[in-house]
């Protein structure tokens, strides 16, 4: 098969991609080794900023978001003792949308056969080929049939663990990577959420969120180390782990149920640099990770996705080449603030075991700078939203 751009993944980036593409005419398709079954069913985060709102608007495949999602204009900082409310719709003139990440990559899939986006699900072996040719190509095999795909430009939209960052050579490839000692244990419930915006509580027992997805269906998260598993912890003893954590008056309203879903998932930060070689683009997790702390995964990736799709639509519209050439350079910048702020919220809400008193000094010391300067609070406002694109 022949086509302008081969996607691989088909995760939130690789869809979105795809559709936008196919908006302007560009010809794709997208390369997938999962069933759709199996995609939908990984829970994310669930906090959209202004940026990955408006793409699916764009798009016209927002109106279950409309329906659906919740607007909030505002969040809070737990410090122990009070809840600080960063004000963000009257600090920065936005607000973030509270639709689960699962649900927008529920979206773009369900219009995949409307809107004439090609996916292949379930292809084993996807390997790419030339990269840093005009004449790159991908393989892979299905029901026992090695296919090719010759694309222009290929781009890389397969996570963290796929193959196509592996596909640029570690002699011009730069890494960075942080790990946290400690991991997210995470549960979602059919319950009312304990207050109608969310909390992040650096509590002394360490870190805690309390988050939802609808008015009905609740998400907690505690920060547990690293070598936790999740059968150690039952629904009681996580519910009463929260309550503790978030503070008497979030408990006082806290209603427990059972888990729908519970698991761990430990904290990274990991960005991969160039995010173009040749003829191969890199989106989304497939160049960097963040963590969880702010939401930022999702949004990343559309505004990567968001550069991308300008850069080929410019290059198959226009005969312009100018922004792939300068697609690392414009992805990356926005990529390390996000770093920056996921890394920062991090550092400032989760107790690290290495920590003495100097740095929770530090924290306590932020914390109250926070609470009392309308500059610390729009500073953390503008990146909550979302950073301009
Ligand atoms: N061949 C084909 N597809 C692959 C391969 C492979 N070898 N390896 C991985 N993939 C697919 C995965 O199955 C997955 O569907 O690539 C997709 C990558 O999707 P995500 O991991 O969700 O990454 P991305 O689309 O970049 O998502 C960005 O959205 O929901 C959030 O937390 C999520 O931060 C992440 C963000
Ligand atoms: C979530 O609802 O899952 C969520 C919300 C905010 C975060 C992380 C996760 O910062």
């Amino acid at each position: 098969m022949r086509t302008q751009i081969c996607i691989i993944g088909a995760g939130p980036a690789g869809l979105l991609l795809g559709h936008l593409l196919r908006a302007e005419g560009v010809e794709c398709v997208v390369i997938e080794r999962q069933t759709p079954d199996y995609i939908l069913g990984r829970i994310r985060a669930g906090v959209l900023e202004e940026i990955t709102v408006s793409l699916m608007a764009r798009l016209g495949l927002d109106a279950r978001l409309k329906a659906e999602g919740l607007p909030h204009g505002g969040f809070n900082l737990a410090d122990g003792e009070r809840l600080i409310r960063i004000d963000i719709a009257d600090l920065t003139g936005k607000q973030v949308v509270v639709y689960g990440q699962t649900e927008v990559t529920r979206d773009l899939m369900a219009a995949r056969e409307e809107r004439g986006l090609e996916v292949v699900y379930e292809a084993a072996d996807v390997a790419l080929h030339d990269v840093e040719s005009d004449a790159p190509f991908v393989t892979y095999t299905k029901e026992g049939t090695e296919h090719r795909v010759d694309a222009r430009f290929v781009v890389g939209c397969d996570g963290f663990h796929g193959p196509s960052r592996k596909a640029i050579p570690a002699n011009v490839a730069k890494e960075y990577l942080r790990e946290y000692p400690f991991g997210w244990l995470g549960i979602l419930a059919d319950v009312p959420p304990c207050n109608h915006e969310l909390i992040y509580a650096n509590h002394e027992r360490g870190f805690a969120l309390a988050s939802m997805r609808s008015e009905s269906r609740s998400r907690y998260y505690v920060d547990v180390p690293l070598t936790d598993r999740v059968e150690e912890w039952s629904d009681e003893r996580l519910w009463d782990e929260l309550a503790v954590r978030l503070g008497p008056e979030a408990a006082a309203h806290m209603t427990r149920g059972p888990a729908i879903e519970k698991s761990i998932a430990p904290l990274r930060s990991y960005v991969f640099a160039p995010m173009r070689h040749g003829s191969l683009l890199l989106c989304g997790d497939a160049a960097h990770i963040v963590p969880p702390t702010g939401a930022k995964g999702l949004n990343l990736a559309a505004s990567d996705v968001h550069y991308a799709a300008e850069a080929l639509t410019g290059y198959f519209r226009r005969n312009d080449a100018g922004a792939i050439a300068a697609y690392s350079d414009t992805a990356l910048a926005r990529v390390w603030k996000s770093e920056r702020f996921s890394w920062s919220l991090t550092r400032l809400m989760h107790r690290f075991p290495e920590d003495g008193p100097f740095e929770r000094a530090m924290q306590v010391a932020e914390l109250d700078y926070i609470a009392t300067s309308r500059a610390a609070q729009t500073a953390i406002a503008e990146n909550y939203v979302g950073l301009p694109i």
